[in-house]
């Protein structure tokens, strides 16, 4: 029995002494297996007889029970602890911020749509699309230009290799986003109220002009639509868009063929120390081109010149962008240089607003 004490509390030291899964295991085939210490006891007891065999039967079988029981109890903690170090180990720090080189930025002139787009959806327009691809009659002919006309020679443009349908002309890349106009109102009835944004093309390339840029288109059209609307929708745009609540305003006398009367808006700026200021000063800047719907284009769409009237202005989305952020050379809009679009482009979730605005 003092053996068997011995060999119960040599035996326990050992499965608490065991650090890990292995080692334990190795404790339970030295005690318990095939050849364990205990087993062979176990298999001595035959040659025991009798009382002897008996009481020496319960015991080693009670030491067996308690061994076991210390050897479940051992491996139920270091599995825990296996779990928990692996647990640790494995450990993914969700609060690790984005690399900010990984941050996209809204380029300017998505950003510029995007906020022409929301002033004048205050003002209750709604934005209309037209085709890159377009036909010489929506282009120049319905618009008042025909064949021969010289405000072509200002539209020289990108033709295709394939003629449009309707006439034999060949189709080309719209130069302007006014087509937009003819194909809405063939198609929707007065009262009209659009802003028509898009890519425009001309053969043009130089440090102020691109083969491809970009325009927004306005049309409205209503029964009682004097020069008076022209105006006050355009100056309330522009001291919107430039953030400048006294911004000067001219509307100085032009010509379009689809306009009657036509005028081009500056807007007043200074340039002191070879900084341009858009406000109060002594220059002017020209930035869009408008005017009174011609009769003849209202015609053209099968709108009664009689009963409607309207007025109808373009401007070029890349300068209002490059007036508005400093932004100086026009080909870098179209670079897709990421140092550039760090440096000009716009956070993703900075919606532009007039409310955002007044902040
Ligand atoms: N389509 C003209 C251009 O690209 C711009 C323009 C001027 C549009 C006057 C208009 C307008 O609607 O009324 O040069």
């Amino acid at each position: 029995m003092d053996d068997l004490d011995k060999l119960k509390a040599d035996v326990l030291a050992q499965v608490a002494g065991a650090a890990d899964l292995a080692a334990l295991e190795a404790v339970r085939i030295d005690v318990l297996g095939r050849n364990g210490r205990v087993t062979q006891l176990l298999k001595g007891l035959g040659q025991m007889d009798g009382e002897a065999r008996k009481t020496a039967g319960q015991a080693l079988n009670v030491l067996k029970n308690e061994i076991g029981a210390a050897l479940d109890a051992r491996k139920a903690v270091l599995e825990e602890s296996a779990i928990d170090s692996r647990l640790a180990a494995e450990k993914i720090d969700i609060s690790l911020p984005a690399r900010p080189s990984r941050t996209g930025k809204i380029h300017p002139i998505s950003q510029t749509i995007d906020e022409v787009i929301s002033i004048f959806g205050e003002m209750g327009f709604t934005v209309a699309e037209g085709p890159d691809i377009e036909e010489d009659w929506f282009n120049f002919t319905a618009l008042n230009i025909p064949p021969e006309h010289p405000a072509r020679q200002n539209h020289d443009t990108f033709y295709l290799d394939a003629n449009s349908p309707k006439d034999g002309a060949p189709l080309l890349l719209r130069t302007h986003t006014s087509p937009v106009q003819i194909r809405t109102m063939q198609n929707t009835k007065p009262p009209l109220r659009i802003i028509v944004p898009g890519r425009t093309f001309r053969c043009d390339h130089d440090a102020t002009h691109s083969p491809m840029f970009h325009q927004v288109e306005g049309l409205v059209i209503d029964e009682a639509t004097h020069m008076g609307h022209l105006k006050g929708c355009l100056i309330d745009f522009c001291r919107a868009f430039f953030g400048v609540d006294d911004l000067p305003v001219r509307f100085r006398p032009s010509y379009f063929p689809f306009t009657e009367p036509s005028a081009e808006v500056d807007i007043g700026c200074s340039f002191a120390d070879g900084t341009l200021k858009i406000g109060a000063g002594d220059r002017w800047l020209e930035i869009l081109g408008s005017g009174m719907v011609n009769p003849k284009v209202l015609e053209n769409c099968g709108i009664d010149s009689t009963k409607y009237q309207g007025f109808a202005f373009g401007m070029g989305i890349e300068r209002i962008s490059m007036l508005k952020y400093g932004i100086p050379d026009l080909r870098t809009f179209y670079e897709s240089d990421v140092r550039w679009l760090n440096h000009y482009g716009f956070a993703a979730l900075d919606v532009p607003s007039l409310i955002a605005k007044a902040r």
